[in-house]
Formats: structure tokens, sequence, C-alpha cells
């Protein structure tokens, strides 16, 4: 009886899938680019917990030749296997429809400018995005009209003396990771670049440095009390336990004791959160300075602590208390994993391409000559030091991929005004960026679109 219930329930929603599939579909014809259909959303939860697992066994089997076209479109990070591949076959502009929205996929610097410089008309998804609000609302959630009141308070802390003091903590960070490479083996490169982002964003958010740790193999764990650094350690290595069971059900003592314990790292470090904000009330109501971390910015940026009240949602300036400790969530589950995966990707490129070292060592000798690096000053030295700029910039591209824009209409979970509106911006953009001619040869999936003469 559970089984039949079990499979009316599954044919219910395949079937729902598949009309919302073909709604979507219709709606996207009216576009007038190349579409693919692609069965299941890929922000769907089921979807991307058993998603790579489906492709585990697939990949053994010998069924490459014979899986659909839509099959490529439903990996995750589809594009870094696709590169340009769709794009020369299809044209600058093409779309993935599935039952939830229509992804149009652009590959025109122009066309792209167009679409990010026009905030309100293509507004960034909030929903895949809210499982980030761990310890409370913060910019990657906020819609378009909280957007700037979080992007304004957010700013503030990316000011020049905060750049030197991250500047400096790289520093040290870095020699003594050189110094613990040179007096033993390189156990795990990737794992030291993380330590030494997270120590810099430890540092800078709890206003105190962190000693650099060596990775050598499992590390054991104490029960002592966490540092700031090791909670948040703790956090951003299980971040995706988190986001999914979120920290009061990691604190159950019914689940495995690692879950526990990152449960626990939730609470030490929304504790810490907690101190540094009073604290920083403290010396902000006596006049005083304040500490100088991230909270001390964050704190004086608005007008959170005098009127202070989360959920509120008609405020035009600063951060609740809850946006707050989003907000300190999101900067360093943001910033963690960018910058060390970048520091590995230029690690493992300059050791792929020596000549390219020799290029940045002939400019470092120059630029900070035979001084020692405790004399080296941010705002002198980084201006000059372009050719690791460059380089830093070119590793930052690939980790991120920025260089493609994925602009999602959802045409199932918002009103009939909004995906119509949605869509009549994508038009008024291949209006702007394509004639009538070049969009009937993009539309047959002719090869450069920009290159017919029209
Ligand atoms: C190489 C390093 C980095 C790369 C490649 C990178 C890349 C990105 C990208 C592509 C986004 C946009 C995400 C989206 O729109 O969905 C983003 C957003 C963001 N990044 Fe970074 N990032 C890096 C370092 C950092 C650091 C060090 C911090 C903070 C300390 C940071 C904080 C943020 C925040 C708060 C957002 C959200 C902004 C918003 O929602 O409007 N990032 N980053």
């Amino acid at each position: 009886m559970f089984a039949l219930l079990l499979l009316i329930l599954a044919a219910g929603y395949l079937t729902w899938s598949l009309v919302c599939l073909e709604l979507n579909y219709r709606r996207a014809r009216a576009i007038g680019i190349p579409l693919f259909r692609l069965p299941i959303d890929p922000l769907n939860i089921l979807f991307q917990i058993f998603e790579s697992h489906v492709w585990e066994v697939l990949d053994r089997l010998p069924v490459k030749g014979v899986l659909p076209q839509w099959t490529t479109y439903a990996r995750r990070g589809w594009f870094f296997e696709d590169k340009a591949d769709t794009f020369l076959r299809l044209g600058k502009v093409w779309a993935i429809v599935t039952p939830v929205g229509i992804y149009i996929q652009l590959a025109d610097p122009e066309a792209i400018g167009d679409v990010l410089s026009r905030r309100m008309d293509f507004p960034r998804p909030t929903e895949p995005y809210k499982i980030l609000e761990v310890f409370g609302p913060c910019i990657s959630t906020a819609e378009a009209e909280n957007w700037a009141r979080h992007r304004k308070v957010l700013a503030a802390p990316f000011n020049k003396s905060i750049m030197s003091f991250v500047w400096s903590e790289s520093l040290q960070q870095a020699q003594d990771l050189i110094e613990a490479w040179t007096k033993d083996k390189v156990h795990s490169f990737s794992k030291d670049t993380r330590t030494l982002s997270l120590n810099v964003l430890a540092a800078e958010g709890f206003n105190k440095p962190f000693n650099f740790r060596h990775w050598k193999g499992n590390e054991k764990h104490s029960d002592a009390k966490l540092s700031y650094r090791d909670a948040l350690q703790i956090i951003l290595d299980n971040a995706l336990l988190l986001l999914v069971l979120r920290p009061k059900l990691l604190s159950s003592r019914f689940l495995p004791q690692s879950w526990q314990r990152v449960g626990k790292a939730a609470a030490a470090f929304q504790g810490y959160m907690r101190q540094m904000l009073d604290e920083e009330m403290q010396s902000l109501n006596q006049g005083a300075k304040g500490s100088g971390s991230l909270m001390t910015s964050l704190v004086r940026a608005g007008d959170a602590y005098s009127t202070g009240r989360s959920g509120v949602n008609d405020r035009t300036k600063g951060l609740s208390v809850d946006e707050i400790f989003g907000n300190i969530f999101v900067i360093n589950f943001a910033g963690h994993d960018t910058t060390a995966n970048t520091l590995a990707f230029a690690i493992l490129l300059l050791a792929a391409h020596p000549e390219v070292q020799t290029w940045l060592t002939q400019e470092a000798r120059y630029v900070c000559k035979d001084t020692k690096p405790e004399t080296w000053q941010y705002n002198e030295l980084f201006p000059r030091l372009v050719r690791c700029q460059a380089v830093m910039q070119m590793c930052k591209c690939i980790a991120a991929f920025m260089r493609r824009t994925t602009i999602r209409i959802t045409t199932q979970t918002r009103f009939a005004s909004s995906h119509r509106d949605g869509l009549r911006s994508v038009q008024q953009v291949l209006e702007k960026h394509w004639s009538l001619h070049e969009r009937a040869h993009i539309l047959h999936g002719l090869t450069d679109p920009k290159s017919v003469q029209g």
C-alpha cells in the first residue's frame, strides 16, 4: 500500500514537472534563440545530492554515445567541460529550459555588460542563496530594494586600513608557510593555502593573529574550548552539513559525534560574534575607537545598535543584529574557498610555468629590493606589483569562471507579470546587440552570428 502511494506521488510529480517544462519551453520559444529541454532543474535539492553519484555510475557504463544531448547540461559545472563548444555550435546566446525556469546563456562581453548594469531588470535570484542564512539574512539573499543597504555597510570594511592589515597578516602567514615547506615536506599544498586563507580571514574578523599550522595528515580533535579561528574552520570545512541541517539540529545528541562537533562550532562562533558585538556596542556608546575588526566596521557603518531589531524590513540604513551576524558568516564563506582555491591554482600554474615564476621574481626583486618583508608597506608596494596582480587576476578567473553570464528567469515560482518582464528584458538585450537577421542565424544554430553580414 505504502509503495503504491509512493509510486502515485512520484508519477504525479513527474507529470507535473513535464507539464511545467513544456509551459516554460513555450514561453522560451518566444525569445527566438536555440533551446535545450532539461527535465530536472539543476537547483533541485534532491538532484544536487544524488547527481554526482548518478554520474559516477553512468561514467563507468558504456553509455556515453547513447545519452541524449541534454545530459551534457545535467552535470554540475557542465561549463568546465563544455567550455565554448555549445556557443561555437549555436551562437552567442542560447538557453536551457527546465520545469522551474529558463537559463539564458550569453557569451558576448557587450551584452553581458548590459545585463550586469541593468540590476533592476535582471535581479540576481535570491531563493537559491536562502540556504546561506545560517546566522541571519545577508547581502546574498537581500532582494533588490534591500541589496543597496547591505552593500553600503559591507563596503565599509574593505577600506585601505583593512587592506594594510590583510597585507601584513598575509605576509606573516606566507612566511610561516614557506618556512614549514622548507623544513618539512609539502603534505598538501591546497590544505595549507586553505589554512593561510582562513588565518587571514580569522585575524581580520577577530582582530587577533593566529599561528600558521602546517597540515601533516589527519588532525586530532581536542575537546578544549574552540577558539574563534577553530570554530570558523570547522564551520567552513563542513559548510554543506551546516547549511542543510542548521546549527540547532546539529547540536542534537542523537547525531554522530562529528556532526555534533559542527553544531558546537556554530554555537561557539555565534557566541564570539555576540561577544564582539557587545564590546563594540560598549565602545560605541562610550565614544571609544573600537577594536578595528570587521565587527567594528559593520557596527559603525550603520545605525544597527541604536535602533537594531531583526526582521525590520522598512529600514533604509544600517543592518540589524541578525543581518550583521548573517553577513559576517557570508563574508567568511564567500572569502575562504575562493581565496584558498585561487592561491592553490596560482601555485600549481607557477610550478607548471617556471618562466612566469622568473618573470614575477624579476618584479619582486626590483620593487622590494633587498629589504625585509616586515618593512614592506601595502600602500607603497602593492600598486607597483603589477605582474603579481596580473597573474592573480588570471588565476581568479580560472577559479570563478566569471566571463560567463547565466540569466535565470524563474517562471514557475513568480507571478506572471514578473516572468513577462523578464522575457521582455531579454528581448531588449537581444534587439540591442543582434539585428533581426543575426537573430535568425542564432535561432538556426549558425556559428558566430556576429560574423554574419546582415
Ligand atoms: C579570489 C578570490 C575571490 C573570488 C574569485 C570571488 C568571486 C566572487 C563572485 C564571482 C561573486 C559573485 C557571486 C554571485 O553573484 O553569485 C562574489 C561575491 C561575494 N564575495 Fe567574493 N570572491 C573572492 C574573494 C572574496 C573575499 C576575500 C571576500 C571577503 C572577505 C569576498 C566576499 C564576497 C561577498 C560578501 C560576496 C557577495 C556579494 C553579493 O551578494 O552581492 N569575496 N565573489
